[in-house]
């Protein structure tokens, strides 16, 4: 179903670092895109961006509506007059350590926000839903790689939440089987849409690897610390399964695609990933080779609260989905770099 058939899309947070890509490809894809997103951790211009990269012709298939989910005003303003084929939901904050020492905020916002969405959902009609989850809800996995049917735990405030909303989700569906709903457990998303013109833009220092990496090879920061070189793994650092963001945003597609069968009925969950673990000093190195950047590191002590090594099975979304990742780490890294030489203040033009 696209646009030509009125397929209609609400995407929560279509702002952000993977909402934007995703709502390229949405477009291109033919369906109508309506965002909501309160702008606090991304700015318009990533959506001007997205208009831009689209064409004038898709360009008019966008909407964006600065708007809070926390603030039910701001939602009856988005359905009220509006049809949705199904919502897109990316809206929340993600940063682990702001979690530990901002419960109340995470709460409020990913939990609070994400049950007015339900409600709005629910009182005009569109009851159905791809959800942003994480691997976090894997927390220290046991066996790698990631099962989909593996105990999900959380380590911190912020996985509770992704993990809360999974199992809320689960049983407003059980209660009403008109719902239908795929969580989708991202692994680490890196990379760029290859124009170079939209990418991540976290704000402050980051904490994930890749915008570090980043701003380290663009004169920003001095140096990346690598948190651990004791990991029982081939060179001592951590592995994780770093994921193309475009890569990403065509997951949600054939998530959505699948959403809108007539057959497809329940709650489910999809791992997003490779299914490819790459150590820290790993992505360093291909970092460099991509950007020709001399990346200075320095060897710290572990994170507390990170596993040794935590990659995807990825079996069940290419048998379900039809989805399988096609970038490995040389296009992830070039992709990034591109972006960053392009925009070494983001989407700003200084810092
Ligand atoms: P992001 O911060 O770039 O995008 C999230 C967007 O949601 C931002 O534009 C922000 O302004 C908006 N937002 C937050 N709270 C809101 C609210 N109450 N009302 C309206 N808008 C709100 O993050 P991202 O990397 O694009 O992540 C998108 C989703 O994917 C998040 O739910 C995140 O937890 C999840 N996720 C991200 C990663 C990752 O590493 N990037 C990994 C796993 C899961
Ligand atoms: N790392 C460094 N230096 C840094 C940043 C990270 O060495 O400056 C290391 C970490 O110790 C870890 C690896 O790089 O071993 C990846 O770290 P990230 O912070 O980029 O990602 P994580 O896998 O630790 O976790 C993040 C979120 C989780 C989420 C997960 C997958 O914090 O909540 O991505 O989406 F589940």
């Amino acid at each position: 179903m696209g646009a030509q058939d009125g397929g209609c899309i609400l995407v929560t947070g279509g702002a952000g670092f993977i909402g934007t890509h995703t709502v390229l490809q949405l477009l291109k894809e033919g369906f109508k895109v309506v965002i909501i997103d309160n702008l606090d951790n991304s700015v318009e211009e990533g959506v001007e961006r997205v208009k831009d990269l689209a064409g004038p012709e898709l360009a008019g298939n966008l909407t964006f509506i600065l708007g809070d989910l926390r603030n039910k005003e701001d939602l009856e303003n988005v359905f009220n007059g509006r049809r949705f084929d199904a919502v897109i939901h990316f809206a929340g904050l993600k940063a682990v350590a702001e979690s530990v020492a901002k419960p109340f905020l995470y709460y409020h916002n990913n939990i609070v926000g994400t049950l007015n969405l339900f409600e709005f959902m629910e009182k005009y009609g569109c009851k159905k839903m791809v959800f942003s989850s994480s691997s976090t809800v894997y927390g220290q996995p046991e066996k790698i790689p990631c099962v989909e049917d593996f105990h999900l735990t959380a380590l911190n405030p912020y996985g509770r939440t992704k993990l809360f909303v999974e199992d809320i989700a689960r049983d407003i569906q059980k209660a009403d089987p008109e719902w239908k709903m795929i969580f989708l457990r991202y692994f680490n998303p890196v990379g760029a849409h290859e124009s170079g013109r939209i990418g991540e833009d976290p704000k402050g220092i980051p904490n994930n690897l890749m915008p570090y990496i980043q701003q380290v090879a663009v004169g920003r920061l001095p140096e990346l610390n690598v948190y651990g070189v004791d990991y029982p793994t081939q060179d001592g650092s951590a592995i994780r399964d770093y994921i193309h963001v475009m890569d990403l945003a065509d997951g949600h597609i054939c998530a959505l695609q699948r959403l809108l069968t007539p057959e497809f009925n329940g709650c489910t969950a999809y791992n997003l990933g490779t299914g490819c673990g790459t150590s820290v000093l790993e992505m360093v190195a291909a970092f460099e080779k991509a950007s020709g950047k001399k990346i200075p590191v320095k060897l710290c002590p572990r994170r507390p609260g990170d596993a040794t090594a935590v990659y995807a099975s990825t079996d069940k979304a290419l048998r379900e989905l039809g989805w399988k990742a096609k970038y490995g780490l040389a296009e992830m890294c070039r992709d990034q770099w591109n972006w960053a030489r392009n925009n070494p203040f983001g989407y700003h033009t200084h810092p």
